[in-house]
């Protein structure tokens, strides 16, 4: 039974202050709050159990070794993937697509080939591409979605040219809240031979993830917004994309054999993780995965649901706000402006001065903005301990921004 009182006790943060209120947090898009269990193991693993991996005999190292390596198979559960050997552990999503960009992408695709993106992409699913555009001539080929934030997944589908070589897209946009069907797009992209990479930065936290139902050939997340820590991460790759790629960073770990004349590669994952890896954080994003995993992805989705639903009918109150994303199915994420002059920014600062964090800004989503006619929104996103009486909260902090900026 999901208690979300219980839930909220695990998180130390949430009982303090801001500005000498109760903190409200909303501003889980950019990064979550981390349970106690993760800051636990944390501790545990620097203070008790800590040296490098894959590299020492000794008791320490064989401990943190498999620390580190157990998380492997407990992000494959998270992600649904057939084994752990399809997970190669990232600093979070914006390396995993820049490995892909440089592993998987810019070896295989030549001037004129094609990338479709959504215009809803984090910049970290846009810049990778912009380095392939610039240096090799691909053409990015734009999907809009409609007038509601719905990204049809035909309009992706129909994007597709005999030059297409890959469908870059987000699971859920981190503006909207829309939660784009990228199994149809998965499924029917696979039919053409087209790869797809999704973005699951967003989605990972709200709802279950199955990535072999889904059909995708690589799916990202980022461990500090799955209330893990910032600097971890993992994206599955199906096993025909990862025999296909080549080394992105090069380094210690992802090596078999170096010599003065020849380098050849360890094998798949570790041939993509070069390098001391974030040992302690990627132990902190299993403990994190397995907290998540604990209290239920499908209870977690339903908690957001009904926050989603509450805050939707609290805001749809407000008709000198305007609310940017009205897709039916999106997820607990509100992207706002207040009609008059009030700048995002200014709005985000009233707010905090009631406790209430939420992000000002683009959102590292520039294109979108474009596409929506704003250059900044204020974004209120909801997690797991987040509560129906919070909504009330913010919803009385911009009744003040109203009053203040009308
Ligand atoms: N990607 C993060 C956000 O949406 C930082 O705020």
């Amino acid at each position: 039974m999901f208690d979300v009182d219980a839930i909220r006790d695990q998180f130390p943060i949430l009982s303090r202050k801001v500005n000498g209120k109760p903190l409200v947090y909303l501003d889980n898009g950019a990064s979550a709050q981390k349970p106690k269990v993760v800051l636990d193991t944390i501790q545990r693993a620097y203070a008790e159990e800590y040296s490098n991996v894959h590299r020492g005999l000794h008791t320490l190292s064989t401990i943190s070794t498999e620390n580190y390596e157990a998380v492997r198979g407990t992000t494959a559960r998270f992600l649904g993937a057939p084994s752990e050997h399809h997970i190669v552990f990232t600093s979070g999503t914006t390396e995993a697509m820049n490995l892909i960009s440089y592993g998987w992408a810019a070896p295989r695709l030549q001037a004129g080939d094609e990338i479709i993106l959504s215009v809803m992409e984090h910049h970290a699913n846009i810049v990778p591409w912009h380095f392939l555009r610039e240096r090799q001539g691909v053409k990015l080929v734009w999907v809009e979605p409609d007038a509601k934030g719905d990204l049809d997944p035909q309009a992706v589908l129909d994007a597709v040219t005999d030059r297409t070589k890959l469908i870059a897209i987000t699971h859920l946009s981190n503006v909207l809240g829309t939660v784009v069907d990228v199994k149809t797009i998965c499924h029917e992209a696979r039919a053409q031979g087209i790869p797809v990479v999704v973005d699951g930065s967003q989605a990972a936290v709200h709802m279950p993830v199955d990535v072999a139902d889904m059909g995708c050939d690589f799916y990202a997340i980022t461990g500090h917004k799955l209330y893990g820590p910032s600097g971890s991460g993992a994206v599955y790759i199906r096993p025909e994309r990862m025999a296909e790629m080549r080394p992105f960073l090069g380094g210690g770990d992802m090596i078999r054999e170096v010599h003065r004349d020849t380098v050849t590669w360890n094998d798949p994952p570790m041939k993509f993780e070069a390098g001391t890896p974030g040992i302690v954080q990627t132990i902190g994003l299993g403990a994190a995965l397995e907290w998540m995993m604990g209290v239920g992805m499908d209870e977690i989705a339903a908690h957001e649901t009904t926050l989603r639903d509450y805050a939707r009918s609290r805001l749809d109150g407000l008709n000198w706000l305007d609310v940017q994303g009205q897709s039916a199915g999106k997820a607990a994420v509100f992207s706002f402006t207040l009609q008059g002059a009030a700048h995002a920014h200014d709005i985000s600062t009233v707010l905090d001065k009631k406790g209430v964090a939420v992000r000002a800004g683009h959102h590292c989503a520039q294109p979108l903005m474009q596409h929506l006619g704003v250059t900044a929104t204020c974004r209120a996103s909801f997690g797991v301990y987040n509560t129906t009486q919070e909504v009330d909260v913010l919803i009385d902090a911009l009744e003040l921004c109203h009053d203040l900026f009308a």
